[in-house]
């Protein structure tokens, strides 16, 4: 797949709630109820972090959730890209690049939402055909501020920073032109997973469902085919 192919579909996944979920998921048990939380608060566009043991199982089980789009973050090798891919995963984000990482989710048809943090690294992807990018870590990093400069030079990039983004200033970087969603770990905290409070965990994702966002119709209208 494409770069541009599969920049095409994260900017399709991107436009499905003004934010993506990024979890961290210890226990199997919580994958299923935890993604039938945050689709029903409306958020349908789900990364699980590959950082616990539990994570490519937990994507297994998320992926058969009605309305949701189960992507794998942390991607960092070839070999995550291919697990990812066999656990269902539609999508897959990554912190950074590397050239191995790239043509490995060439090769697995896996759509990727690359990681960038310089103007450098963001117009190397670009050179290479990822128009959409993600920007991490985001507050650590310049924040929306960076991200509404850049937007002046290299406008046909477009992005979903993580990093530090909460309730608080998720509207900083949702109006701004270049931003398609944020991600971030608030909306699933771990002692709402620890206690089985899945009610809290879809209350604050209606919460961020909610949060004014660009207009996101033409992405959504095009579709998530390749
Ligand atoms: C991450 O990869 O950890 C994400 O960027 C989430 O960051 P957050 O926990 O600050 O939301």
């Amino acid at each position: 797949m494409t770069p541009a192919a599969q920049s095409r579909l994260a900017a399709a996944i991107c436009g499905l709630a003004p934010v993506v979920p990024v979890l961290v998921i210890d226990d199997i048990a919580h994958a299923k109820p935890l993604a039938l939380a945050l689709v029903a608060g409306g958020l349908p566009a789900l990364e699980v972090t590959l950082r616990t043991p539990a994570a490519l199982d937990a994507i297994r089980a998320m992926a058969e959730v009605p309305g949701g789009h189960v992507g794998a973050g942390t991607l960092l090798t070839p070999a995550d890209v291919k697990a990812a891919k066999a656990a269902g995963a539609t999508f897959g984000v990554s912190p950074g690049a590397t050239e191995r990482l790239l043509d490995a989710c060439a090769e697995y048809e896996l759509p990727l939402l690359p990681g960038a943090v310089t103007a450098s690294e963001v117009m190397a992807l670009l050179e290479r055909g990822y128009t959409v990018q993600k920007f991490f870590p985001a507050e650590q990093s310049g924040g929306a501020a960076f991200l509404k400069s850049i937007g002046g030079p290299i406008p046909q990039v477009r992005f979903c920073p993580t990093g530090g983004i909460s309730l608080k200033n998720a509207v900083d970087y949702l109006g701004l032109k270049n931003i398609l969603c944020v991600g971030g770990s608030w909306v699933a905290p771990k002692e709402a997973m620890a206690s089985g409070d899945w009610a809290a965990i879809t209350a604050l994702a209606a919460q961020a469902a909610g949060l004014r966002g660009p207009s996101r119709a033409p992405e959504v209208q095009s579709g998530l085919r390749p």
